[in-house]
Parts: C-alpha cells; structure tokens; sequence
C-alpha cells in the first residue's frame, strides 16, 4: 500500500494525517514558541503572553496542512500575510522564523523526508510575508 494514500478514498493523505494529525501539530507549536521567545531578532515582535499566539498557530498549522479548518473556523480569513503588516518582517527574520521551526520539526518529525517538504512549503510562506528590508529595519 501506498503509505501516502488513504485506504478507504484513495485521497492523498495531507500533510496533517501523515505527521499523525492534532498531537504533532501541538508538538511541534510547544517545541517552536520557546525557541522563538529566546531569539534575539524575533522576541522583541512578541507579547509576554504566548500562550494565545500558539493556540492561534496550532489552529493555523492544522489547516495550512490540510487538516480541519479550525483557524478559519474561530478567527475568520486568515489573511495571513496582511495579519503580518503590522510588524516588521525583514528577509533575516524570516530566515530566524524558519529556522525555530526546522529545528522545532526536527525535534518531533521523524520523517525526514516529509519534514523536509513542509518547510519548503512554509518557506515560501515566511518570506512572502517579508514586508521591510533591513536597510529600512536598522533606521
Ligand atoms: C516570516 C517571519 C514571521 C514573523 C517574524 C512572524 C511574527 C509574528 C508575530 C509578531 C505575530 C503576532 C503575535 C501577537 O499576537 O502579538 C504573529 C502571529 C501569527 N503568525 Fe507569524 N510570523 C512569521 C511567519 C509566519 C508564518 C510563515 C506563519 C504560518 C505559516 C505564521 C503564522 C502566524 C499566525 C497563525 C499568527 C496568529 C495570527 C492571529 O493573531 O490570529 N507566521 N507572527
């Protein structure tokens, strides 16, 4: 059998049932927040209370891939990238964002593989969000 199939429908399987669907996504939020809140380019953007921004993202993550719609549900269109504009995304702070990320994959994801197709995914994500250069940054 095709791991990547689901039995019953023949539907490829998405992103979220291959990782093994809300537990992981949950993981991989817990394990990504912390390194977020300690990186020197990414915590100033951040409130003290993270708890409601990772509730937030594990309802977004779960969507993003292809598992129920649970941010739309609850917080209306994502529009993600205009939810962004209010902070100052440069190139280096996606590439600081992404970073937490892979190593918060690496530490929940065994599947190397499947890992590796989801960053590439949020990779194009993350910097579509990038709205300022870093000239403009350190002005
Ligand atoms: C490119 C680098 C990124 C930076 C610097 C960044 C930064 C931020 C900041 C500062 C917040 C708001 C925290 C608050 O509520 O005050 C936020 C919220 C959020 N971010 Fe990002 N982000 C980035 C990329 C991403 C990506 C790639 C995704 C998803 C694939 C994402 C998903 C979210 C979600 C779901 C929220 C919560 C939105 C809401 O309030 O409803 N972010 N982000």
């Amino acid at each position: 059998m095709n791991p990547e199939h689901n039995q019953s429908t023949e539907r490829p399987m998405s992103y979220y049932e291959q990782v093994g669907g809300a537990p992981t996504i949950r993981a991989v939020v817990e394990a990504f927040y912390p390194r977020v809140v300690e990186h020197p380019l990414l915590a100033p953007l951040f409130p003290e209370d993270i708890d409601p921004v990772m509730d937030k993202q594990e309802m977004f993550l779960t969507q993003y891939f292809g598992g129920p719609q649970l941010y739309t549900m609850k917080e209306g269109h994502p529009r993600m990238r205009a939810r962004h504009i209010r902070f100052p995304i440069t190139p280096d702070r996606a590439t600081a964002w992404l970073s937490c990320m892979q190593q918060a994959m690496d530490e929940v994801i065994e599947d190397k593989m499947l890992r590796e197709q989801m960053m590439e995914r949020l990779a194009m994500t993350a910097y579509f969000f990038v709205n300022t250069d870093e000239q403009e940054a350190d002005m």
